[in-house]
């Protein structure tokens, strides 16, 4: 009898948090992301096809709903299994589903970076690489992983190191946001997971730290279906309980 109880009462607080999260965008609650007076040129720097779909999408509904200008620069093809082409052609169609326009998809194919736990990629090269690509398309916010990459992957780490240095060397003033990485409870805790996040953001209240709640969580799942070559049980399970299909918590990079 007891575990029935359980159940339920987590079925119910997983359908509450749900609710709560479709209503949130309603209120402004990130003030300084989603400031209305100003568009902003925001580009996403992640490492693989599929990254975008399966931790960030939160961001890039938000943005998007918002009318700032969304680009995302992918380091690598994903080729770690030898299916770097098709997912590349993946990572188009995810464009899509997300509603970001493929001209703005610039995905890199260097000798350097090439996917893979072990390869370490060289936080020069990535700061050059994304210096060429905020320089060509008069960036103004860069979002990227933060210092352990949602999943600890070195090359979602070493993504957000060349970002940094970048950000360190950069003269001209670019705002530098990461999205951080959760511990295994709340990663898994799915719409649940807003509390904390909410709590969190609004104890930061100099606005360093933004909640973004997913106004379209369905489309999280239809953008990480477009990556089929990905698309298996597990990850199926993955995004279904993963708290990043339902929000992100971003931090400003000092
Ligand atoms: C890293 O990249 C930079 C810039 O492309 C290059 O000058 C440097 O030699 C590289 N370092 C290593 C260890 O490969
Ligand atoms: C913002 O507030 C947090 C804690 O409330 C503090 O750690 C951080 O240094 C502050 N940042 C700025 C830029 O004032
Ligand atoms: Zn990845």
């Amino acid at each position: 009898m007891a575990w029935i109880l359980i159940i339920s009462s987590i079925l119910l607080l997983w359908i509450f948090s749900l609710c709560i999260l479709l209503l949130l965008p309603r209120f402004s609650f990130a003030k300084h992301l989603g400031s209305a007076f100003r568009k902003r040129n925001v580009l996403l720097v992640i490492a693989h096809p599929d990254d975008e779909s399966m931790f960030f999408t939160p961001t890039i509904n938000f943005l998007t709903s918002k009318g700032h200008n969304v680009q995302i620069l992918c380091l690598s093809i994903g080729d770690a299994d030898g299916k770097g082409n098709i997912r590349k052609k993946e990572l188009f169609q995810a464009c899509v589903a997300l509603k970001v326009p493929m001209q703005q998809l610039k995905i890199v194919n260097h000798p350097d970076l090439q996917d893979g736990f072990g390869k370490v990629w060289n936080h020069s090269l990535l700061a050059k690489i994304i210096e060429e690509e905020i320089t060509s398309c008069c960036v103004d916010m860069i979002i990227t992983f933060d210092n352990y990459g949602v999943s600890g992957h070195c090359n979602h780490r070493d993504v957000h190191c060349g970002v940094c240095m970048l950000h360190d060397t950069l003269q001209r003033d670019i705002e530098v946001w990461e999205l951080v990485s959760n511990n295994i409870l709340r990663k898994y805790s799915g719409p649940v997971d807003i509390w904390w996040s909410l709590f969190w953001a609004m104890s930061h209240s100099n606005g360093t730290v933004q909640c973004l709640a997913n106004e379209h969580s369905r489309r999280s799942f239809i953008a990480m279906a477009q990556h089929s070559s990905q698309w298996v049980w597990f990850r199926k399970l993955f995004v279904a309980l993963s708290s990043y299909t339902y929000i992100n918590t971003l931090r400003k990079v000092k």
